[in-house]
């Protein structure tokens, strides 16, 4: 299964969590491979894993066993600080909520996953790209404004940016557009597809929506704790 494209690669990954002396087996064996430049749904119902599989894909999590191999790295294999600097480095991340700091700007916002280098280039040139990203998601006019001066849907854009920044060989979002109205939640969902599109991101969408899902190159259908045949290839 291994290719030197693929910048997802899962082999056997098993997930149990044990609360107690109860272990809930949540993930019982995942494979999958995916892509440079593809772009993802992972669906399957509540409770299905789909968070916990997203979470290991992004280091935020760690299987009970199985192989992690992200942009060429055996991330199973890495300890915590290097994880830190390989997450800030290589991933972009969107969640439900956009957790953006209240008493920072949307420009400081933004430039946060900036702040962990040691290379005052990296702040530097990110410093430069801001801008022209905020731009982008229509929101340079915004730039000093702080999150509470912001629509959700607006600060969803700013989360979008904010994960962009380091310029993520791998974007994750779980349930991006969740918490927005239909109208904002259809915006985000465009700009993820013309990152994948134009830009050539790899996207990695965990969605409720079927509308997204149908958009994106791929479905992943997480039941019981697997994957089984692709919905559509
Ligand atoms: N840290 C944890 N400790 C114990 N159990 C957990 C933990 N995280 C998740 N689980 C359990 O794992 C299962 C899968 O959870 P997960 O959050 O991955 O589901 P999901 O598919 O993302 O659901 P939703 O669509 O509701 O977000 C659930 O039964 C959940 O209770
Ligand atoms: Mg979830």
């Amino acid at each position: 299964m291994s290719s030197v494209k693929s910048v997802v690669e899962l082999s056997e990954v098993i997930k149990t969590f044990h609360r107690g002396d109860e272990a809930v087996s949540v993930l019982k064996g995942v494979s999958l491979s995916i892509s440079h430049g593809e772009s993802v749904a992972v669906v399957g119902p509540s409770g299905s894993g789909k968070s916990t599989l997203l979470n290991i894909i992004g280091t935020l999590d760690h299987p009970s066993s199985g192989s992690v191999t992200i942009d060429g790295e055996q991330v199973h294999e890495m300890n915590e600080l290097a994880l830190a600097d390989f997450r800030n480095q290589r991933l972009g991340f969107i969640f439900q909520s956009h957790h953006l700091l209240p008493q920072c700007t949307v420009l400081e916002n933004v430039l946060v996953p900036t702040l962990a280098s040691r290379d005052p280039r990296v702040l530097e040139s990110a410093a430069e790209r801001a801008p022209a990203l905020l731009k982008r998601v229509g929101l340079d006019h915004r730039m000093g404004h702080r999150p509470s001066q912001l629509s959700g849907g607006e600060c969803q854009r700013v989360a979008v940016v904010r994960a962009l920044i380091n310029q993520p060989k791998l974007l994750l979002a779980d349930e991006p557009t969740g918490a927005l109205d239909s109208q904002s939640a259809d915006g985000l969902s465009e700009l993820l597809l013309e990152l994948n599109r134009e830009d050539g991101v790899t996207l990695i969408v965990v969605t409720h929506s079927i509308a997204l899902a149908k958009q994106m190159g791929r479905t992943l259908e997480l039941s019981d704790g697997a994957l089984p045949a692709p919905l559509r290839a």
